[in-house]
């Protein structure tokens, strides 16, 4: 068994080995080039193949896109009516800093990546627009706008210090432990109106800033929510985004609800209406599914059902026995 001692030495011996090959890279890029300035070297690694965030006006435009996205590309938006009215920051607490905030520090260090859901590599443009198009139920930006240069530089910006390929601590979405049995609706309605109706509303709409542009309180479900196709509608990722940032307040050091409590409230969110999106292309190696997509077709024979709420154990324990034949 993996013991979190483990994984800390085998963090460790990585990073050690990146370094190494950060150090060799920059002084072969030192060599063959003349003007490298005076960086970190991992710096230089992370964010060297995107120049733009040397630009300081083009990141502060784009930190200002990510906390206050409805108030330029909203259906109120002075520079685009292109997304349901719902900022970045909602999701990517703190413009993307946030420590298990669902944070941008990976980007830079990781993209361009393969992804399995579009099964092809993808660049921080596309990966941006994915959001637009699925979290905040949107049309896509055109990759030659100064907003779409804007959103890349600033979340590059965010994970410059990072070496190539690490992976930051506290980065994305913490992977709350899956649960013996399914996630519960009908208990998650009823945490649901204990301990964040106050915010969210009793209709899931949440409510809008006297201004009418941007949300004070974002939408959960309805049709200014997320729409199908977004991460957040696999319960995982909600589950985990809830567990250490909600109710408002929580921190993955201090969680307000226990994991029982973050599942069975992201199974009810999840069992409530919203946009829905055309999902045929995506995933196209049924392999790389997530466990918790909830659409088939599965390699597996487990129902759309399961997929959604679990018991996830058993799906996991099939896919483990069957790898081979995958
Ligand atoms: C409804 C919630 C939500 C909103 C709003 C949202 N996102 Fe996301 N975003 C997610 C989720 C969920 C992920 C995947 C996290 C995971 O699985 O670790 C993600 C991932 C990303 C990633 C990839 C991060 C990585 O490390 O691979 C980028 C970049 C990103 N979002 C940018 C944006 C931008 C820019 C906006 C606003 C235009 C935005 N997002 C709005 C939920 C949201
Ligand atoms: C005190 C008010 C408050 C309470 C209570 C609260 N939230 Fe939130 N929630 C917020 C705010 C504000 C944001 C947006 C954060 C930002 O933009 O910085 C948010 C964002 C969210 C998001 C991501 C954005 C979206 O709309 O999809 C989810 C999911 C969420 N909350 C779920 C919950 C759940 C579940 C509970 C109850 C366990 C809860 N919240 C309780 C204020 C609250």
């Amino acid at each position: 068994m993996l013991t979190d001692g483990h994984i800390d030495r085998s963090i460790g011996a990585l990073r050690r080995i990146s370094m190494l090959l950060a150090g060799l890279f920059c002084t072969a890029t030192l060599a063959g080039l003349s003007t490298t300035g005076d960086k970190p070297r991992g710096k230089m690694l992370a964010a060297a193949r995107h120049s733009s965030y040397n630009d300081p006006a083009l990141v502060q435009y784009g930190k200002e896109l990510v906390t206050h996205t409805a108030t330029y590309l909203g259906p109120r938006g002075k520079v685009a009516r292109l997304s349901n009215g719902m900022n970045c920051q909602n999701c990517h607490l703190d413009a993307g800093t946030k420590f298990w905030g669902n944070n941008y520090r990976a980007v830079a260090a990781t993209y361009p990546k393969f992804r399995e859901r579009s099964g092809s590599v993808e660049n921080v443009v596309k990966r941006v627009n994915d959001c637009i198009e699925r979290s905040l139920n949107g049309k896509a930006l055109d990759s030659n706008s100064r907003e779409m240069k804007a959103f890349v530089a600033y979340i590059i910006s965010v994970g410059q210090d990072v070496p190539k390929g690490d992976l930051p601590k506290g980065t994305g979405i913490w992977p709350l432990p899956y649960l013996d049995r399914a996630a519960s609706p009908a208990l998650g309605k009823r945490l649901y109106k204990q301990k964040c109706v106050t915010c969210h509303g009793a209709t899931g709409q949440g409510v809008v800033a006297p201004d009418g542009t941007e949300y004070t309180y974002p939408p959960l479900w309805g049709s200014k929510s997320y729409n199908q196709g977004a991460g957040l509608f696999r319960i995982s990722r909600l589950a985990g985004y809830i567990k250490t940032n909600m109710p408002l307040g929580a921190s993955w050091e201090t969680p307000l609800l226990s994991n029982d409590e973050a599942w069975d409230i992201a199974a009810y969110i999840e069992s409530m209406p919203r946009p829905t999106k055309d999902l045929r292309h995506d995933w196209p190696n049924l392999a790389g599914k997530p466990i918790d997509h909830p659409f088939g077709p599965y390699t597996d024979p487990f129902p759309e059902e399961q997929h959604k709420y679990g018991p996830f154990a058993p799906i996991k324990k099939w896919q483990d026995q069957h790898k081979a034949s995958r």
